[in-house]
């Protein structure tokens, strides 16, 4: 191996480990009474097991990998000193799910290198389903190899979306194109974590998912894990997916383009 493959091989391990160890603390604190705030609006949440797996993921990564950068939601970290190495942390996604007994959340740890997408691993403890790519080589779900569907055709796609925050009182609210969608598509789902619905891509059980206002740490590992899958990420118009989040159409390839129109 080369040095770069023997590190991205480390970099995997840690990001591996440290996914299951915050899925540990999600699995032991579901439906326990727990801590609540809001932030950015009262639908905001944030619980303390949010804020303890963030700690926990942190922590490690300033221990044994100091010379990083991190980016991580709840405010833990965020080093941008220009490192070749960086990590993007949702401790826990689909808060509001998780918060209410709703059984679909994950950990997120996105590893960028040089700026690309180049570990992803999403982790659904309850499920105990283990989401993971390195560039190059292909995602899997608990160690097996997984690929995107073959869906041709909206008429029969499932699809996926999300709302922001904002929703209540922001006019640019994906409210438009969700009837649009639900107008045309075999179904469409919101099930409140982007991340998970990005791995859903990935594995087959949605065929196109789209969301705006997402974050970097939303969507860090679940494109590269929806790419190495075989599936195509972008913005709505077709363009490069953005790293911000800011706008995300994630789908099988096939049925991008039809997608694209269909949503833009
Ligand atoms: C949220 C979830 C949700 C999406 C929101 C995200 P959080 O992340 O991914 O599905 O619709 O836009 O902010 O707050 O639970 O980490
Ligand atoms: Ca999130
Ligand atoms: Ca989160």
């Amino acid at each position: 191996m080369s040095a770069i493959d023997a590190e991205t091989g480390a970099v995997h391990a840690l990001a591996v480990r440290l996914a299951r160890e915050a899925g540990a603390i999600q699995r032991a604190r579901y439906e326990t009474v727990l801590e609540v705030a809001s932030k950015s609006r009262p639908i905001d949440l944030v619980t303390e097991v949010d804020r303890a797996c963030e700690a926990l993921i942190v922590g490690a990564l300033r221990r044994e990998r100091p010379g990083d950068d991190i980016l991580a939601e709840e405010g833990g970290a965020h080093a941008d000193t220009g490192a070749r190495w960086r990590w993007v942390v949702d401790p826990l996604d689909g808060t509001v799910n998780f918060a209410h007994g709703y059984p679909c959340f994950c950990v997120s740890i996105g590893v960028e290198h040089d700026g690309r997408r180049h570990v992803g691993v999403v982790y659904d403890a309850l499920r105990d389903e283990l989401f993971e790519a390195v560039r190059g080589g292909g995602a899997r779900r608990n160690g097996q190899p997984i690929e995107v569907s073959k869906a041709t055709g909206v008429g029969r796609a499932l699809l996926a979306t999300g709302f922001a925050y904002d929703v209540h009182d922001s006019a640019d609210d994906n409210l438009d194109r969700v009837v649009r969608a639900v107008k045309r598509a075999g179904g469409v789902r919101r099930d409140g974590s982007a991340a998970l619905d990005l791995c859903y891509v990935a594995c087959g059980r949605f065929d196109g998912y789209w969301e705006l206002k997402l974050h970097p740490w939303d969507v860090a590992a679940g494109l590269l894990i929806v790419e190495e899958a075989g599936g195509r990420v972008s913005d709505l118009a077709g363009g490069a997916a953005p790293a911000s989040g800011r706008e995300i159409l994630a789908s099988n390839a096939l049925l991008h383009d039809e997608l694209v129109a269909l949503l833009r």
